[in-house]
């Protein structure tokens, strides 16, 4: 959809075909919105912001400053971890998302599996009330138990025992973070900085996460480009992990590293 047609469609609440279905007359209050879009845009704010929503595995998911944009090559991770728990075929799972953001990859989770809970942890708290928000707006509020706690401590203090634990941490290489188009630098910088090499989380949740799996549980980590590699040396040299293996996005890049607690 282009930008103006996507200002319109969420600013009449329709569909992009309704906009050429039917006559399009807006309202001073409409035009003056539909300007007020545009000039935001110029400055530099992502889209998504604008009109405060985008799509995750088909739902919608509110969105606005303080909170990462799910974007589209994380529906992988979603993907991948409905698939391999339903595979399973137990009677109830319990996962855990590290750095939630928006709450997109718990809500999607939940809703794929009927008889999945989880907790979702974030150090922000402007995320967490995006979060809370969209889970009541998806009907699975009951289902997600969101924490505000900064993970390096939660994964020690935790006694849950989880089927899985899934993270899109921040893995951006800090010297990068300047190069970012603006829209991207309009994002919350705790949610792209991945420390000096963009590793600094993997580091921490390859070996934290086996405390926290149940045996035999996956833990599935979103990466960037050209960190493969380095993850599954990580893997190795932290020991206790079996069936290591990589999934693209639908662009063919690596994008998703799964392993079974041992
Ligand atoms: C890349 S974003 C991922 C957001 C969401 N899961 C998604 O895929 O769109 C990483 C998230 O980790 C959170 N975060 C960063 N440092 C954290 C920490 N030390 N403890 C908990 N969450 C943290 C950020 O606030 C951000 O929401």
């Amino acid at each position: 959809m282009r930008e103006e047609e996507l200002f319109l469609t969420a600013i009449l609440n329709c569909s992009r075909s309704e906009l050429y279905t039917r006559p399009v007359e807006l309202t001073p209050d409409q035009k003056e919105m539909l300007e007020r879009m545009k000039w935001r845009r110029a400055a530099g704010e992502p889209i998504q912001y604008i009109v405060g929503f985008t799509e995750f595995m088909g739902h919608r998911i509110e969105v606005g400053e303080g909170v990462l944009v799910p974007r589209p090559e994380t529906e992988v991770m979603a993907d991948v971890t409905i698939r391999a728990l339903k595979e399973r075929g137990q009677s109830e799972y319990f996962i855990l998302d590290v750095g939630t953001g928006s709450g997109c990859l718990p809500i999607s989770c939940v809703k794929g599996l009927p008889n999945c809970r989880a907790v979702a942890v974030d150090l922000s708290d402007k995320a967490l009330a995006f979060a809370r928000r969209n889970a009541e707006l998806n009907g699975v509020a009951d289902r997600i138990e969101f924490i505000e706690r900064d993970v390096f401590w939660f994964m020690d203090a935790t006694l849950h025992r989880f089927d899985a634990v899934i993270s899109n941490p921040p893995y951006i290489p800090s010297f990068l973070l300047p190069t970012l188009p603006a829209d991207v630098q309009k994002e919350p910088m705790l949610a792209l900085d991945g420390g000096p090499d963009g590793l600094h989380f993997y580091r921490f949740l390859i070996p934290s996460a086996k405390k926290v799996l149940k045996k035999g549980g996956i833990l599935a980590l979103e990466f960037g480009d050209g960190q493969r590699k380095e993850l599954e040396k990580l893997f190795w040299g932290v020991g206790g992990w079996d069936k290591i293996h990589i999934h693209k996005d639908n662009a063919g890049k690596n994008r998703v590293v799964t392993a079974i607690k041992i």
